[in-house]
């Protein structure tokens, strides 16, 4: 694609950018992810709660919602396979994986677009539809990396409660900013786990401003068993849908995600670099998702094995009288009735990483469902700390 900086500038002009942010922009994205200089690390969970230094050997890593084990075996095949090929660049893996994935989510093709995660073309989508004039709508609590980004390129946020039951409210999100660029719903909700009905998604499509779309985050939907939002998209509606390969597909390290949307939403977030990233991704991790995805039956078992852990865990807190806010995905938050942070060091010290709070829930920690063992650890240190 042809980089019409010009064009690109003489538009952040007109929606409002200085001529120093829009530098900032440029050169953001000229640096290829927009993620690094944007968001600290340790906000994101990925660091030891123990502090700074070399990270112990934990006996359960269940802060950052990965999976318990490595990718699909097909897919893993797959992508030990495809390394001695990997003086060349992805070819007609990428086609086959968007074929495969478009055929899955009866999606055109031409919908669907890979990436390496999903953080990528969450960020891209933040800096083009959000401006210093055309706001983002998020949840509290949900997951901040859209927030972060908004706020780093100038654009208003607005924060808006969950509902009683936990869903993203989508009346109150549109009446906070009723001309905002985005409305994010993450569903199933990181960190609340719980899941926010397609219907009222629909209804903010019905009702959202022109030129806004809703960006739809389903990370965890392999891991739920509600339905997905791909026909939205098929549907042409103002909406891009998020995927990554990082939850229960096992491929975190490995980067992959992809975004189904009509392809004109996504061509916009492409102007600065021609979509690059998108085409430049890393074969073994393609192939490995391309297998993965065509291996229903391991999906099916492997989210039972979650589901059969989980159900485990929740009837140990049930019995200890701990409460959570019941999940609907790979992690739930559960409420010590104390400062979470003070509970996660001490659970870093019984070798036990759990996740982290959100500042509208102080006394709650977010917690991975892992292995059955990683599990049994995490059960052994709530009684030794007699939480
Ligand atoms: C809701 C949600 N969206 C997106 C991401 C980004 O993940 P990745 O870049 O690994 O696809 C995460 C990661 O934890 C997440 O929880």
């Amino acid at each position: 694609m042809d980089l019409q900086n010009d064009d690109v500038r003489a538009d952040l002009s007109a929606r409002g950018y200085s001529r120093r942010a829009i530098g900032r922009v440029f050169s953001l994205l000229a640096a290829g992810a927009a993620v690094g200089p944007l968001v600290a690390p340790a906000a994101y969970a990925q660091t030891s709660a123990a502090g700074a230094g070399p990270r112990p050997q934990p006996k359960a890593l269940i802060g950052a919602n990965e999976c318990w084990e490595g990718p699909l075996e097909p897919g893993a095949r797959a992508a030990a396979a495809a390394i001695s090929g990997g003086n060349r660049y992805t070819g007609s893996e990428r086609a086959d994986f968007v074929n495969a994935l478009a055929s899955i989510e009866n999606v055109p093709p031409a919908y669907v677009m890979a990436w390496p995660g999903s953080s990528d073309p969450l960020s891209r989508i933040i800096v083009t539809y959000c401006s210093p004039t055309r706001g983002l709508v998020t949840a509290d609590p949900t997951f901040e990396l859209a927030e972060s980004v908004a706020k780093y390129i100038g654009a208003p946020v607005k924060r808006v409660p969950l509902t009683a039951d936990h869903a993203h409210d989508v009346k109150a999100m549109l009446a906070a900013d009723p001309n905002a660029g985005i409305y994010y719903v993450c569903t199933p909700n990181n960190p609340s786990a719980t899941l926010t009905g397609l219907k009222d998604v629909e209804w903010l499509l019905a009702n959202k401003p022109a030129g806004s779309i809703v960006l739809l985050d389903e990370a965890y939907i392999h891991f739920s068993d509600a339905p997905a939002g791909a026909y939205l998209a098929a549907q042409d509606k103002e909406i891009i849908v998020l995927r990554t390969f990082s939850k229960l597909f096992g491929m975190a390290g490995m980067r992959l995600g992809a975004t189904i949307a009509k392809p004109a939403l996504m061509m916009k977030t492409m102007r600065y670099d021609g979509g690059m990233v998108s085409y430049a991704l890393p074969t073994p991790s393609v192939v490995c998702g391309t297998a993965s995805l065509l291996a229903g039956d391991l999906i099916r078992q492997r989210r039972a094995e979650m589901l059969k852990v989980r159900a485990d865990t929740l009837a140990f807190l049930d019995k200890r009288g701990l409460a959570y806010v019941p999940p609907q995905a790979n992690f739930f938050m559960v409420d010590w009735k104390k400062p979470a942070a003070e509970v996660r060091k001490a659970m870093a010290a019984e070798g036990v990483d759990i996740g982290r709070s959100w500042p509208i829930w102080p006394t709650r920690s977010r917690i991975t469902i892992g292995s059955a063992a990683e599990m049994d650890a995490f059960k052994r240190a709530v009684v030794t700390l007699n939480l």
